[in-house]
């Protein structure tokens, strides 16, 4: 490492609450810094910050996922026996394949993210977004996060997966429990617990899709066990490791969205007005939310071999950490990119990713987010926040408590 690459802190509870004057430093002074991390198996990694280069290195075959594949086998520590399920289970995600293996499951789930397979969900979303707001009090202070954005994620995603609604909070307390698992703040006790977590899930998933085949109904799980490419059908290990995976994709960025995207239009009331009296539509607030604050912050990456990157030489099997968040706030990109404004013109943010792995789901996310922030704005006239709480993470950014008080 030269003295040009910085040394940041990803999990610097400053940085945390508020990454974007560092990104901007870094965007501007240090385009490739090194990010040191105390996570278990990580030593650091390599960030990239500005948008030109986290949208070429996002396409660039050079970077991927399967490390194993470039690595001599004694290279990795062997994986401890209770950790064994949680590897089982990312194992065969389309997120951690690199082509061709990647291309082959991504080609068999597109007709169930297709834009006509959405649309048919629609109904069932805004059922869920009504049920879900009329449990919110009318008067007096409530935490949007637990009493309304994380149950209806979940839900929506869970409801379109086959899973009935009785289920829904089991189902809940597992995901949450492996996606801590899976971030860099992880440690060995949040590893063992959300293996045995996977272990249950695949097991639960197991049993549905049994009763699926048995009986198909027309849902999002029906249309993955019929999917097939040109006769290539998911095996059934890639079936369950897609169902949970569209769980967990499905369920939390979704969720920090709607955190994230409250309390900016809080801070923005004039933007907040507009989107409540139809002087900006739901689309395009939803666009610039994802922008302004993105949820996932960071696609992770291994170099497949050494490379040197804006004149940083990157080593074969280091980790690279694409900054969407801070190409979201790129001013080469966007003009007054650290302006919250729903009428932006320029939209082609990263927030959903770019080059093969971009999100799967985006269509179902952007129609999902659509339709909540249209029915909390003809909800509420206008939006106080009495306090939040943020999550830890390095992956994600976004709240694990958000109190309003609009009454
Ligand atoms: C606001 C909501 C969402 C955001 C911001 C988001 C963001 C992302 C991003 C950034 C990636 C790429 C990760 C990378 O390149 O490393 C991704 C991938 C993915 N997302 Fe989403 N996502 C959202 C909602 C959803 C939903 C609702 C689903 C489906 C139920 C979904 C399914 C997926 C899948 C399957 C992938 C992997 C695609 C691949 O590897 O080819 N996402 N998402």
């Amino acid at each position: 490492m030269s003295a040009r690459q910085t040394v940041f802190r990803p999990l610097d509870p400053a940085f945390m609450e508020d990454p974007y004057p560092v990104y901007a430093r870094l965007r501007d002074q240090h385009p490739v810094a090194w990010g040191a991390t105390p996570a278990v198996g990580y030593a650091g990694f390599w960030f990239v910050s500005r948008y030109a280069d986290v949208a070429a290195g996002l396409k660039d075959n050079r970077f991927g996922r399967e490390i194993a594949r470039v690595m001599p086998a004694d290279a990795f520590p062997p994986i401890p026996e209770a950790h064994k399920p949680l590897y089982a289970m990312l194992s065969d995600w389309m997120l951690f394949k690199d082509p061709p293996v990647h291309a082959r499951l991504r080609r068999i789930a597109a007709p169930v993210f297709s834009l006509r397979a959405v649309l048919g969900m629609r109904p069932r979303i805004e059922a869920l977004i009504a049920a879900a707001l009329a449990r919110i009090p009318d008067r007096g202070p409530f935490d949007i996060v637990s009493d309304f954005s994380s149950p209806l994620s979940i839900d929506i995603v869970a409801d379109l997966m086959g899973v009935p609604e009785a289920d829904h909070p089991l189902v809940r307390g597992w995901v949450r429990e492996i996606t801590l698992s899976l971030d860099l703040v992880r440690t060995p006790e949040r590893i063992i617990a959300g293996s045995r977590r996977a272990g249950e899930l695949i097991a639960y998933f197991e049993r549905l899709v049994a009763d699926h085949r048995r009986a198909p109904q027309g849902n999002l799980l029906s249309l993955l066990i019929e999917a097939h490419d040109g006769g290539s059908f998911l095996s059934n290990h890639e079936l369950l490791a897609s169902c949970v995976l569209f769980l967990f994709a499905g369920h939390e960025a979704s969720s920090l969205l709607i955190g994230n995207g409250l309390r900016a239009l809080a801070q923005h009331p004039g933007q907040w007005a507009m989107l409540r009296d139809g002087a900006v539509g739901a689309k395009s607030a939803v666009t610039e939310l994802l922008r302004y604050d993105s949820p996932q912050q960071i696609a992770f990456r291994h170099a497949l071999e050494d490379v040197t990157f804006e004149g940083v030489a990157i080593r074969r099997g280091q980790t690279i950490g694409f900054g969407l968040g801070s190409a979201n706030r790129d001013p080469l990109v966007f003009l007054d990119a650290d302006a919250l404004d729903l009428r932006r013109e320029e939209t082609r943010h990263l927030a959903f990713g770019v080059g093969i792995h971009t999100c799967a789901g985006s269509s179902l996310a952007q129609l999902e987010a659509e339709l909540v922030f249209g029915a909390l704005a003809r909800r509420f006239p206008a939006l106080k926040v009495v306090s939040h709480q943020r999550q830890e993470s390095i992956l994600v950014r976004g709240l694990t408590a958000l109190v309003l008080d609009c009454g």
